[in-house]
């Protein structure tokens, strides 16, 4: 729950503020930890600090040689930018496995590095790649390893008036062949049971250098160093590469959890680490996807204290139709769309952006409102699936949702329809993969997912006529 919401125009102001207001405030980005940790966890926050209409957070571009990526770019926007597929594809391909389509519209790498989980899949791919993460705040700014970033599970060097501006990634060098692998329990929405990301320099045939990150098998992402070595100077041969593999397990420190014991954990980095080492020698690098967006960015105002009341009032466009909501303290976007305008269409399934109950389009995209803060879409415009029917016809996806049987229960089928809307809008004819790959955070526990699948196939052939 928080009380107060404001949107800060630059770093030093939200160090500002940070500084001001103490342990009461918190910076928010895309919410999908945070959001979860209020709701769920039971997290009470005084103010809540937008840094997501700070121009530097949100920009990607070439600086001194490096890329720089705003900290609240959200990763979809990341797997849209083709000079980040062509730069940093190892950094990409580890994106594509966060989340759902859903979380991807949100979250970001700021979020990501800040909640400093061990598990964060952003993080072993900075850091095989060698970036710095850039801090800033009131005292200046300064630019810290990734290597040297964390310093314990959710503890990191960042001072009480700092945030992360972004971070600064060398791009990837022709003779540099990466591969992000990771293993969760399911496919989407799956915290990494181990995750590693590996960075191979070669030189005439041999290993120049290796690098290789490890995630979720002790307190902090960190580098195997011993057997990072190991590979230098070999031709990745299948000896070179069981012994690397064998020694990266060895440097593993993990625990037992609800996800895995510390020996599966260490049983299987090994497996992956040779995955992934196999993957380079045979050059079969895993592929980026097609973005599932290719709507424009817009980097909103900053709305001014007076515009927003101490973001309790916010004024966006839903359905058509501008409206300003008086008070939304403490409210999710979910709660101001089904309490303050009756749109019950939303669905309520987890309030912890698993089930997709809540999806909308934001600005076009595909979000589980759940997640996202009323006062963060000020300014911008919703849909929700009251809006998608027009003049007394069901949208072509409703309709083939009922001819296929698809509208299998109240409480999922708003959300479906609303993934399956922002996907036909970026896919003319998606295949069943990618029709899979979009509805990943859309839960379905009473009938499956084959006529559904059926039917967004269907409705795509009536959407997008050729
Ligand atoms: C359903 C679901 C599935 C998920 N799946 C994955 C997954 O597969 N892999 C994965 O790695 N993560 C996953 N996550 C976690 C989450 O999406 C990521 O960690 C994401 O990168 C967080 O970014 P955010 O912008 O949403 O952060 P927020 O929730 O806005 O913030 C997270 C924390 O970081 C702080 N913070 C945010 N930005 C800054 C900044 N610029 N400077 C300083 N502090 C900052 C906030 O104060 C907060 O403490 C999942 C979350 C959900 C809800
Ligand atoms: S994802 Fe928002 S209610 Fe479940
Ligand atoms: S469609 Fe709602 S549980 Fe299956």
């Amino acid at each position: 729950m928080w009380q107060r919401y404001v949107f800060a125009a630059s770093p030093e102001e939200a160090g500002s503020l940070l500084k001001e207001l103490g342990t009461e405030a918190r910076i928010i980005a895309g919410g999908t930890d945070l959001s979860v940790a209020m709701k769920g966890g039971g997290l009470e926050v005084g103010t809540l600090i937008d840094v997501t209409r700070i121009p530097s957070l949100q920009s990607i571009e070439r600086r001194d040689g490096k890329i720089w990526i705003g900290a609240a770019v959200a990763y979809s926007r990341l797997l849209a930018s083709p000079m980040l597929r062509e730069s940093t594809p190892l950094l990409l391909q580890a994106v594509q496995e966060i989340g759902s389509v859903q979380i991807r519209n949100l979250g970001s790498i700021g979020g990501n590095l800040a909640t400093a989980s061990p598990a964060g899949d952003a993080i072993p791919a900075l850091m095989a790649l060698g970036a710095e993460v850039a801090l800033a705040g009131p005292g200046g700014r300064r630019t810290v390893p990734i290597t040297e970033f964390f310093l314990g599970v959710r503890k990191t060097v960042l001072n009480d008036d700092e945030i992360i501006e972004g971070v600064l990634v060398p791009p990837q060098a022709e003779n540099q062949i990466g591969v992000f692998v990771k293993h969760g329990l399911r496919r989407a929405h799956a915290i990494s049971v181990v995750n590693a990301a590996v960075l191979v320099t070669m030189e005439s045939g041999k290993v120049a250098e290796a690098r290789i990150a490890l995630g979720s098998v002790a307190p902090t992402v960190f580098r195997a160093e011993e057997a990072e070595k190991m590979l230098e100077g070999s031709d990745l041969d299948e000896k070179a590469i069981a012994d690397a593999a064998a020694a990266a397990s060895r440097a593993s420190r993990p625990i037992d959890d609800i996800r895995g014991t510390a020996a599966y954990r260490r049983h299987l980095v090994e497996v992956l680490v040779k995955r992934a080492l196999q993957h380079i020698a045979s050059g079969n690098v895993p592929e980026l996807l097609p973005p599932m967006n290719r709507q424009e960015f817009r980097l909103l105002p900053v709305p001014s204290s007076d515009e927003i009341a101490d973001g309790n009032r916010v004024t966006l466009t839903v359905n058509g139709q501008e409206v300003t909501l008086k008070d939304v303290r403490g409210k999710s976007l979910l709660y101001a769309l089904r309490d303050e305008l009756g749109l019950l269409g939303v669905k309520d399934g987890c309030s912890a952006g698993e089930c997709g109950a809540c999806t909308v389009q934001l600005d076009g995209r595909a979000v589980t409102s759940c997640l996202v803060p009323a006062p963060q879409a000020h300014g911008r415009t919703v849909e929700t699936i009251e809006g998608i029917s027009k003049n007394g016809s069901l949208h072509p996806i409703q309709q083939a949702f009922v001819d296929h049987a698809a509208a299998q229960c109240g409480y999922c089928t708003s959300g479906f329809i609303m993934s399956a809307k922002a996907l036909l809008e970026t896919y003319r004819k998606p295949d069943d993969e990618t029709i899979k790959r979009a509805l990943a955070g859309n839960l379905c526990r009473c009938t499956g997912y084959y006529q559904i699948v059926e039917a967004v196939k269907a409705a795509a052939e009536e959407v997008n006529d050729d």
